[in-house]
């Protein structure tokens, strides 16, 4: 990346430098607009799954950046060898989150790959006053989560047939859950700073956030809700080769205090279309909390730590 050319507009309000989700333009006083893509290969066998889970994922870092996503476009690779139906189910699964998303689909590009591919390119739009970045926490706030992490341990679990129906399961609605309704709930109070979890899991996702803010997170790792058996297949050392990426990358940013290795495991494991970790002070905190429960998530969500003063390290686990 060092090597490309730096591009400068005024009325680039979100660009490539703080490495948060997306780009976000101004186009006057009252509307920005966030432009994001996000595409993988298959995570679940099911086509229809593989497409709401990618399509969900892509949407996010538009609810991210406080924003609301408004028009979407097929990125598609797929190879002539497989039935063209399997295709068509992707894209019916992507089709039926862009439109619960409450945004629309228009078409996109499709080339011929040896492996299938599918994401979204998504536009949304925000009042450029209400951007959410991942840049503003302030001491003594609080953190919540919003999604339960462990997506890439129950994935390494499933390949190896060890993972149980219910974990899988659970893993499938947590992929497929839209940012949505925690974003909607959220607006409604001041948050300060705000990421989707996703490759960097929990914790590098958090450094980037605690860094951005030039402050130190205090998480509770026993309060970070985790899909069920996600510590036990860690435990047998059923961990993506993503997570060590993370834990080496990450490790030196962390006091990992009484933290035991498997819960580390979890913490660093890369999550595919994760929860949203959002900053905002104690007091909207534990409104927030109530409104989550009675906005009625599919996900587990929780008040996971809290912005204490800079520290040496910029996450101190308790
Ligand atoms: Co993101
Ligand atoms: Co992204
Ligand atoms: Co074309």
């Amino acid at each position: 990346m060092g090597k490309l050319p730096k591009f400068t507009d005024p009325n680039l309000i979100v660009g490539i430098e703080t490495s948060d989700d997306a780009a976000i333009y101004k186009i006057n006083e009252e509307v920005a607009m966030i432009q994001t893509l996000d595409f993988f290969t298959p995570i679940v066998d099911d086509p229809y799954m593989f497409g709401a889970i990618a399509a969900s994922n892509a949407l996010s870092d538009v609810w991210a950046m406080g924003g609301e996503p408004k028009v979407a476009l097929n990125i598609v690779g797929f190879p002539s060898c497989l039935d063209p139906e399997v295709l068509g189910e992707i894209l019916r699964g992507g089709a039926d989150k862009v439109k619960e998303a409450g945004a629309v689909l228009i078409g996109g590009h499709t080339i011929k790959n040896d492996e299938p591919q599918y994401g979204l390119s998504v536009s949304g739009f925000v009042h450029p006053e209400k951007i959410w970045t991942n840049a503003g926490a302030n001491v003594g706030d609080v953190l919540i989560l919003t999604k339960q992490i462990g997506t890439g341990v129950i994935n390494t679990g499933m390949k190896a047939d060890m993972s149980s129906e219910k974990s899988n399961k659970e893993a499938e609605i947590v992929m497929a859950s839209l940012n949505k309704k925690a974003k909607e709930v959220a607006s409604k109070y001041n948050i300060t700073s705000c990421t989707d979890i996703t490759g960097f899991g929990l914790l590098g996702h958090s450094i980037e956030m605690a860094e951005g803010s030039d402050l130190t997170f205090e998480i509770e790792a026993d309060k970070v809700p985790m899909i069920s058996d996600a510590l036990s297949l860690a435990n047998m050392g059923l961990v993506p080769a993503g997570t060590y990426k993370n834990r080496n990358y990450f490790s030196g940013k962390v006091d990992t205090g009484k933290c035991s290795e498997n819960v580390l495991d979890v913490l660093f494991d890369p999550q595919t279309s994760g929860g949203l970790l959002l900053s905002l002070s104690e007091e909207e905190g534990k409104n927030l909390l109530k409104d989550l429960e009675q906005a009625g998530l599919d996900t587990e969500f929780a008040l996971i730590g809290k912005v204490v003063d800079k520290d040496e390290k910029s996450i101190r686990l308790v």
